[in-house]
C-alpha cells in the first residue's frame, strides 16, 4: 500500500488536504481478470460502494483520474443531517406522503450507515454530533421554515421551534433539531479505503477512463495503454461521463466555504447552523491543526454563471458583519449537482449497455445521499433487494425528445451568456492580460481562452467545451475554465478535472 498527500480540484486549499493521506493498492490488479465491479471515482460514492462489494466477496477495482478525495468528498464541509434541501415537505408533493417517508429513512440511513462504520473500524475522523439550528429573518422565510418543521414531523424526524440560536444574527423564528454531525470527509475517506484494501480491494490511482467497450456482458475501460475488464461499471463521479441524460436533470453549482479564526474562541457555535436565504449560509465549527474555526459556507451559484471571486468576497463581508473575525485562515469551492425533481438518481445509466451504474444529483447533501447511494448501488449490482432503490431509480426519467434542440439551445445560451455578461474581449496583443489571470479573448478573429501564469508565460486554449461545444468560463479563484452548462471544468493547460467531459480542451 503506498501513500501520497491528497490534493482536490481547485487552486484553493480546503482544510481536509494537508491531514489526509491517499492510499493506493494496485499490485494485485491484472489486466487479465474480468472483475465484478470497476468503480469509477474514489469519493464517498465510490467508496462505500467498492467496501460493500468487496465484503460481500465481488473482485472490484477503483479507477480515480488523480487521489482519494480529489473531487467534492476533499472540498465538502461535511455536514451529516436528518434533513435535507429538498424538504420532506416538497417530496411529498411529488412523490406523496410514502415518498417522503422513504426519502427521510434514506438519508437517515445514509447517516447512520457513516456512524456505523466509523464505530466499527474505529475510525478517527473529528466525528461530532451536535444540535441543528435553522432560523427565518422574514415572513417568507418564516414560511418556509413552518414547512420544514411540518414535514420533519411527518416523517418523525426530531425537531422543535426554539428562542434561542447560539449566533448573533437577528431572527425572527427558528428551530432546532438534535443529533446532527460533522467530521473530516478525507480521514473518513482514507479510512474507508484502508478498510477496503485490507479485504483485497484495489485502487488505481491517476487512472483516468477515457472510454467504456461494452461487449458480451464485459466492459472494457481503457485508461491511456490500460484496460480494466468488468461485468459493471459504476460512474461515481456525480455526473457520469458524456452526453447523457443526467446533461438535462441535473445542474451543477458552485458552493463556497471560508474558514476564519474568532478573535474569541468562545464566539464558535457549538452547532450547526442554517439560516433561508436563497442561496443559504450555514455556520459550523471544525479544529483544524489544534485551531478552533469557524466555517462559514454558501453563495452558491451555477457553475460558470457568476464570479467567484465576488461570491468569496460577499462570503467574508456576511461573516464580519456578526463575527469578529481574526484572521481568514481558508477559502474554497467546491461543485454539487441539483436534481430536477429534488431527488437523486440513482441505477443503470439509461440508454447505455447493461451494468453500468451512477449515482447522481445528490444536492447540498452529499455526505449521506452519496453514502446511500453507495450502498444501494452495491445492492444492485449483486441483485439484492434495496428499499430505496425504485424511489431514486434512473428510470423514472421519461424518454427525452428533442434532444438535438437541447444541445444547439444550450450551446447558444451559453455562448451569449458568456459574451453578453463577461464580454469576450478584443485584445490587440496577449500581453494585455494581466499575470496570474485567465480571459475568453478574441485575437485577429479567434476566440482563446488565454491564461498567463506569473511567469508571464500564456496557456492558450480553445474556449470550446469538448462536452456539447458550450463556452468555458474563467474561474478566478480556483484557477480553472468552467463550463456553464453542465459543469465540466478545466485546468489551465485544459486537463479535464471535473466531468462529464472527458477529452481536454484544445491547445492553441
Ligand atoms: Fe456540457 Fe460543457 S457543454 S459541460
Amino acid at each position: 500500500m503506498q501513500s501520497q498527500k491528497s490534493i482536490r480540484d481547485g487552486y484553493q486549499a480546503s482544510p481536509w488536504e494537508p491531514e489526509a493521506e491517499s492510499p493506493s493498492a494496485k499490485s494485485n490488479f491484472s489486466q487479465a481478470v474480468i472483475y465484478d465491479c470497476l468503480i469509477v471515482g474514489a469519493g464517498i460514492t465510490g467508496l462505500t460502494a467498492a467496501l460493500k462489494l468487496q465484503l460481500a466477496g465481488k473482485s472490484t477495482v477503483i479507477a480515480e483520474a488523480y487521489n482519494l478525495g480529489y473531487g467534492t468528498t476533499g472540498g465538502t464541509s461535511a455536514h451529516i443531517n436528518t434533513f435535507a434541501d429538498t424538504t420532506y415537505m416538497e417530496v411529498k408533493q411529488a412523490f406523496g406522503e410514502q415518498g417522503a417517508q422513504l426519502f427521510a429513512d434514506a438519508v437517515n440511513g445514509g447517516y447512520n450507515i457513516i456512524r456505523d462504520n466509523i464505530a466499527k473500524y474505529g475510525i478517527d475522523c473529528d466525528y461530532e454530533e451536535k444540535p441543528g439550528y435553522l432560523y427565518a429573518e422574514d415572513e417568507q422565510q418564516m414560511k418556509a421554515l413552518d414547512q420544514v418543521v411540518e414535514g420533519a414531523r411527518m416523517v418523525g424526524v426530531s425537531v422543535n421551534y426554539t428562542e434561542n440560536v447560539p449566533i448573533p444574527v437577528p431572527h425572527q423564528k427558528a428551530a432546532t433539531l438534535p443529533g446532527q454531525a460533522q467530521f473530516h470527509p478525507l480521514k473518513y475517506l482514507n479510512a474507508l479505503a484502508a478498510e477496503y484494501i485490507k479485504a483485497g480491494g484495489i485502487i488505481l490511482n491517476n487512472t483516468f477512463i477515457n472510454e467504456v467497450e461494452s461487449s458480451d456482458d464485459v466492459h472494457a475501460a481503457k485508461a491511456g495503454d490500460i484496460s480494466i475488464q468488468a461485468s459493471n461499471v459504476v460512474y461515481a463521479t456525480h455526473m457520469p461521463p458524456g452526453i447523457n441524460v443526467f446533461n438535462m436533470r441535473c445542474a451543477p453549482y458552485r458552493s463556497y466555504v471560508v474558514a476564519v479564526k474568532l478573535q474569541n474562541d468562545a464566539d464558535c457555535p457549538d452547532a450547526l447552523i442554517y439560516d433561508l436565504q436563497e442561496p443559504y449560509h450555514y455556520f459550523r465549527t471544525h479544529v483544524i491543526n489544534g485551531e478552533k474555526l469557524l466555517l462559514i459556507g454558501g453563495n452558491d451559484h451555477k457553475t460558470g454563471h457568476d464570479d467567484p471571486e465576488a461570491a468569496f468576497n460577499d462570503l467574508e463581508k456576511y461573516i464580519k458583519r456578526y463575527f469578529d473575525v481574526q484572521e481568514v485562515k481558508y477559502r474554497w469551492s467546491s461543485q454539487y449537482y441539483v436534481p430536477a425533481d429534488g431527488l437523486p438518481y440513482i441505477g443503470q445509466i439509461p440508454m447505455q449497455a447493461d451494468g453500468i451504474w451512477c449515482a447522481t444529483g445528490y444536492n447540498g447533501n452529499g455526505m449521506m445521499l452519496a453514502t446511500i447511494s453507495g450502498d444501494i448501488l452495491a445492492d444492485l449490482i449483486v441483485d439484492k433487494q434495496n428499499e430505496f432503490a425504485e424511489l431514486m431509480s434512473t428510470k423514472r426519467l421519461k424518454p427525452i425528445d428533442g434532444f438535438t434542440e437541447f444541445v444547439k439551445e444550450n450551446a447558444d445560451v451559453a455562448y451569449h451568456f458568456v459574451a453578453d455578461r463577461f464580454g469576450i474581449e478584443k485584445l490587440n496583443a496577449l500581453n494585455e492580460l494581466q499575470a496570474g489571470t485567465g480571459k475568453v479573448i478574441e485575437i485577429d478573429g479567434e476566440k482563446v481562452a488565454a491564461y498567463k501564469d506569473e511567469q508571464g508565460a500564456v496557456h492558450a486554449l480553445s474556449p470550446v467545451c469538448t462536452h456539447m461545444k458550450c463556452f468555458v468560463n474563467w474561474n478566478a479563484a480556483e484557477k480553472s475554465w468552467d463550463c456553464p452548462c453542465h459543469g465540466a471544468r478545466y485546468d489551465i493547460d485544459g486537463k479535464v478535472i471535473t466531468g462529464p467531459a472527458r477529452q481536454p480542451l484544445q491547445p492553441l
